[in-house]
């Protein structure tokens, strides 16, 4: 393999190839890589230890262009730039998030639980009477139809519709998530209706205030200063965003493994108290997100690389968490394992805000599939997100035996 160059922008490599033995093979020979593209290129960082360090440092790694290659947010000038959480800097980010998180209160937790139970569990008594279906499509959107109907006060019509905007917003490298022209105009249609939506939202918020997302940031004062409006529909779409896409991604992902590893599976029907590591492992093992992105503010070097200011920077969640130095025998699922410090949510002052909804998501997913006893078995192809940026699956076909 000495003499392969690999392309972490090659989506095939996502889609039908294995991006872990590439990462295995960066992590091992070229920590420090430059990826080079038609458009530039970028470093990409595949070790447990860099990736946490780059996390740690946000004055020397900025996230004001963004996270996502290629993607939206990729300029400073962009104006989601320091007024949205994910692409803001201290101390924007800190005074941002102060707000943000009074949203994932324990009660609205709560209430979003009761939601995403009675969905679920509804979907889940179809897909028993049916004998099986397509889990990607028929169980896994219903996860955060259920907390963003809680989260914005909405239906669960509406709460779908959002979601199938975010989708094309992640995916619009994706025919089938697109349409036809898989292009940034896609994306950029797409968020243009995600904000006449959530406009529409906030315009009834400012009328009749709530205890929503929307009503908390009308409501949040900064030294007696209200946010802008820009302020408040970034940030509402970025939970909108953060919550639509990752976990139902991570939840086809959970059921797959659990499929390919069929004496875990039976591990932790035996053992239900496992759930907690179980949850974790399978966060560590599916890493949904597989990369976020940093901006380096000045010239510095990385295991001797150097790296310039201005340079874009991509932190391999997904390698990090395969990376032996961290994890003994890391390609191994053990849904027991345990110390078990994952960086699935990113770490430091971004670490994902919506970590305690992803968790109760989960975790209420696995015990419904647990306490109804029910076990899949594939039953077609399943088909994966041309992304580089998500690891997702769109069809996962399953029978129950
Ligand atoms: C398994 C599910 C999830 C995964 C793997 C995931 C992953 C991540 C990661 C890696 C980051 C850090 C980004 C960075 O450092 O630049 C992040 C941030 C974020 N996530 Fe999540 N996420 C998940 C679920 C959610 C949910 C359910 C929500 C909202 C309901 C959410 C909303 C956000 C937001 C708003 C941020 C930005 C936080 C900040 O910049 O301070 N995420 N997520």
């Amino acid at each position: 393999m000495s003499t392969t160059v690999i392309d972490l922008d090659d989506l095939d490599l996502f889609v039908t190839g294995d991006p872990y033995a590439a990462w295995a093979w960066l992590r091992a020979n070229a920590p420090v890589y430059w990826n080079a593209t038609a458009t530039g290129g970028y470093w990409a960082l595949t070790r447990y230890d860099d990736v946490t360090a780059v996390y740690r440092d946000p004055a020397t790694y900025s996230s004001k262009n963004g996270t996502v290659l290629g993607g939206s947010y990729r300029s400073a000038t962009d104006t989601a730039s320091g007024q949205m959480l994910i692409c803001s800097d201290p101390p924007e980010h800190r005074l941002l998030r102060q707000h943000v998180h009074k949203a994932f209160s324990a009660p609205m937790m709560e209430r979003a639980g009761g939601f995403v139970r009675q969905y679920v569990g509804a979907a889940l008594d179809k897909m028993t009477a049916d004998g099986g279906g397509d889990f990607a499509v028929d169980i896994a959107p219903l996860l955060p139809a259920g907390l963003l109907a809680a989260m914005f006060g909405i239906g669960r019509d509406e709460a779908m519709h959002l979601l199938r905007l975010t989708r094309t917003m992640i995916g619009y490298r994706d025919g089938e998530y697109a349409g036809d022209t898989a292009t940034s105009m896609t994306l950029v249609a797409a968020q243009v209706e995600i904000f006449e939506v959530l406009a529409e939202l906030l315009d009834q918020r400012r009328r009749e205030p709530g205890d929503d997302l929307v009503s908390i940031l009308v409501a949040a004062r900064t030294n007696g200063r209200e946010l802008t409006e820009s302020q408040i529909l970034y940030n509402a779409l970025n939970v909108a965003v953060g919550g639509n896409e990752t976990t139902p991604f991570t939840a086809s992902a959970i059921v797959e493994t659990l499929i390919r590893h069929p004496a875990e599976a039976a591990r932790l029907n035996a053992q239900p108290e496992l759930l907690p590591t179980a949850v974790d492992e399978l966060f560590r093992w599916t890493s949904t997100n597989a990369y976020v992105c940093r901006t380096a503010t000045r010239d510095v070097t990385i295991r001797g690389v150097p790296i310039q200011a201005g340079d874009t920077l991509t932190l391999w969640n997904a390698s990090a968490n395969r990376d032996g130095d961290q994890f003994p025998d890391p390609d191994r699922l053990d849904l027991g394992r345990t110390p078990n410090h994952h960086v699935a949510f990113g770490v430091a002052n971004h670490r994902c805000i919506g970590l305690p909804a992803a968790r109760m998501e989960i975790s209420l997913l696995m015990t419904e599939l647990v306490n109804r006893g029910l076990r899949f078995a594939p039953a077609g192809p399943v088909e994966r997100l041309a992304s580089n940026f998500m690891l997702g699956i769109k069809h996962l076909p399953v029978a129950l035996v």
